[in-house]
């Protein structure tokens, strides 16, 4: 959860000033969450060229990915007091989420509520085919608003998948974004949790009636799972 976008639209827009007069800047600019890149250069005939790129902290935007942006740029330019300062305002459009299934929790972020269990790894590669992550709770509200979540969708199961896992290393519990899981924000534990049972819960799960952490098997448990999307 970073930022609300609107549910219908979608659409943020960003100023970025590439460059003012008497300089040759390739700036780095950030708005709010993805990085635009934007570099200039003057080719062999003198004219120049601005190259902008999108970066995102987490997932690549990919092509026919639901998660893609389009990015639309359009160059102005200021005078001020004598000076001129060119801008490219830049407009990223994703597609709307609602019609995949995924719903806006007002203040967190759009998340899907996957009902037909299946094992945590097949959970995971859902969410990323859906362009997003299996879902990681950043506060307490977050947690509270899932677990509303999961009450209205009369989810079932005890454990609902999560996105974080120990596999790598017994105890050391990260995200699927290799984050460590204390750095999220949210690192309440079921009582008793973690307890890595019969030495083989590597899997991050949330207990659907607590909204707390525990760890699963990954290969043993079919559950349901939810998905949250990037909110860029
Ligand atoms: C430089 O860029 C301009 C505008 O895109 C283009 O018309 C021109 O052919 C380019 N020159 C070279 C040498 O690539
Ligand atoms: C979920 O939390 C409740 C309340 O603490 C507890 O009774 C239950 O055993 C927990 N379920 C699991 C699977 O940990």
């Amino acid at each position: 959860m970073r930022l609300k976008w609107e549910s219908f639209a979608q659409l943020l827009s960003a100023s970025v000033v590439v460059m003012s007069v008497g300089a040759v800047i390739g700036e780095e600019c950030t708005a709010e969450g993805p990085r635009l890149l934007v570099s200039s250069s003057r080719n062999a005939t003198g004219h120049w060229t601005v190259a902008i790129a999108l970066q995102r902290q987490h997932a690549a935007p990919r092509p026919g990915n639901p998660d893609a942006l389009q990015l639309e740029v359009q160059p102005t330019t200021t005078r001020c007091n004598g000076a001129r300062t060119h801008a490219l305002n830049v407009a990223l459009q994703g597609q709307p989420l609602v019609g995949l299934g995924y719903e806006q929790v007002e203040g967190f972020g759009f998340y899907k509520v996957h009902r037909k269990a299946v094992i945590w790894e097949s959970a995971r590669e859902v969410c990323e085919k859906e362009g997003s992550h299996l879902v990681i709770l950043n506060s307490e509200g977050e947690a509270a608003a899932i677990t509303r979540l999961m009450k209205r969708h009369k989810v079932t199961d005890t454990n609902v998948f999560a996105g974080f896992h120990d596999k790598a290393e017994e105890g050391n519990h990260i995200t699927v974004f290799g984050d460590d899981l204390e750095n999220t924000g949210f690192t309440q534990w079921n009582p008793g949790q973690p307890d890595n049972r019969g030495n083989e819960e590597d899997c991050g799960a949330i207990n659907s009636s607590t909204g707390k952490l525990n760890d699963v098997s990954c290969t043993k448990l079919a559950s349901s799972y939810i998905c949250e999307h990037i909110v860029i």
